[in-house]
């Protein structure tokens, strides 16, 4: 599937969808892709380096404005049905008031209520980003909602990555941290709303600066290859909030703002500084960190064939220091390398989810057939792949 395919099918999902329940045409169509996070994971919350990119796979929002201060939300689900959630009074939305997945569009609104902006809305969700498999679902939402809710309001914010789009992922982040209560950093916001096609994004969340850096993998005969393994497990929200809490605490003991002020040189001097239990939370973020500069650094070489070791060092960062990988992904990636990958490594969150795999264009049917193989041997449903190319963040399409 290419970018222009998923973003028409996305975009007349929600307007048919958005005509059946309403009678009539939306007054707009927004929409936001989900993400894959090339490297530089659980480095968000620390102030570091993330390097994202946008997937082909979106969800837009179908919107017309209201008279009232009335949220109508709707959403077409996989199977065909509309799904409508009860009318969200914008005026009296607290955090605690609304649950289940119309919490994601409260929380836009009750933010942008702050803002100054509490007109209602009539809007129809629609889209092919793949629920949870770690690529970012539920943000790809909340950014088409914050689109959709602007552009009613005559504020189109149509340029990807300028400090305006970069206000509106740190909006989002607190829908999603205060109205949802769910403790995440800026990386999928900021992916799904600056990212450009072709490009990863080179993001340094303390600064809030990013740079599109070329990632043309085609040029050179590569592939990412996604590979969801259509688990997650239940830890995952509680492991998250554990992982954040240590670092926090690790850098309160060493007495910085966040563990990005430590730099590489001093690594083992700090790791002696801390009790035993911190020492590998602290060595995965500051290591992670500074693969992210490698990365970067060999992408504007033009050296991404030679990223692959990177990612390995990531996954098993992540394995074995940060504890976040699960047997899925670890016989994943295990599997894509033995067939033919450059490197692997799983990527958002963890305890479950999608890792990617950077794969010579011959080898991409040898990877995907290597990965169910090794699921049917262990006696698990076949994971889903699919190449993922660079694609557009979030914007008006009609
Ligand atoms: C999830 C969170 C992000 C980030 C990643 C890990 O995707 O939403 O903010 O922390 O995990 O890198």
């Amino acid at each position: 599937m290419n970018e222009n395919q998923s973003r028409f099918q996305a975009h007349e999902a929600a307007t048919e969808a958005f005509r059946s329940v309403h009678g009539t045409a939306p007054q707009g169509v927004w929409s936001a892709p989900g993400r894959v996070n090339l490297i530089g994971e659980h480095t968000d919350y620390n102030d570091g380096f993330v390097l994202p990119f946008a997937l082909p796979h979106r969800i837009a929002a179908a919107a017309s404005p209201r008279e009232d201060q009335v949220l109508r939300v709707a959403t077409l689900g996989s199977d065909g049905r509309i799904q409508q959630a009860d009318p969200i009074d914008i005026t009296s939305l607290r955090p605690g008031t609304v649950d289940g997945w119309a919490a994601y569009p409260a929380g836009v609104a009750w933010v942008l209520r702050d803002h100054g902006l509490d007109r209602g809305a009539d809007l129809v969700l629609a889209g092919d980003v793949p629920t949870g498999a770690g690529l970012s679902s539920s943000h790809a939402l909340e950014c088409a909602v914050s689109l959709a809710l602007l552009g009613l309001d005559g504020q189109e914010l149509d340029q990807p990555g300028t400090p305006e789009r970069m206000k509106i992922a740190r909006w989002v982040q607190r829908a999603e941290n205060d109205f949802v209560g769910a403790p995440t950093g800026l990386l999928d916001q900021t992916a799904s709303l600056c990212c450009t096609a072709s490009n990863v994004l080179f993001l340094d969340v303390r600064s809030g600066e990013t740079e599109q850096v070329p990632f043309d993998t085609a040029a050179v005969g590569l592939r990412i290859v996604v590979i969801d393994t259509r688990t997650k497990h239940s830890h995952s929200e509680s492991g998250y909030g554990e992982r954040r809490r240590g670092t926090e605490r690790a850098a309160d003991l060493l007495g910085i703002k966040a563990l990005r002020d430590v730099a590489m040189a001093d690594l083992d001097a700090t790791l002696g500084r801390l009790p035993a239990e911190l020492v590998p939370l602290v060595r995965h973020v500051v290591t992670e960190n500074q693969r992210v500069l490698d990365v970067v650094g060999l992408l504007h070489a033009g050296r991404l064939e030679d990223i692959g070791p990177f990612l390995d060092a990531s996954h098993v960062s992540m394995r074995d220091d940060y504890r976040i990988s699960t047997v899925e992904l670890d016989t994943a990636v295990e599997a894509a390398k033995a067939a033919g990958a450059l490197g692997a490594r799983m990527t958002g969150g963890g305890f479950g989810g999608s890792a990617i795999a950077l794969v010579p264009e011959s080898k991409i049917g040898d990877v995907e057939a290597g990965v169910t193989a090794a699921y049917e041997a262990e006696g698990w449903r076949p994971p889903r792949t699919f190449v993922a190319v660079p694609s557009a963040g979030a914007g008006r399409d009609a």
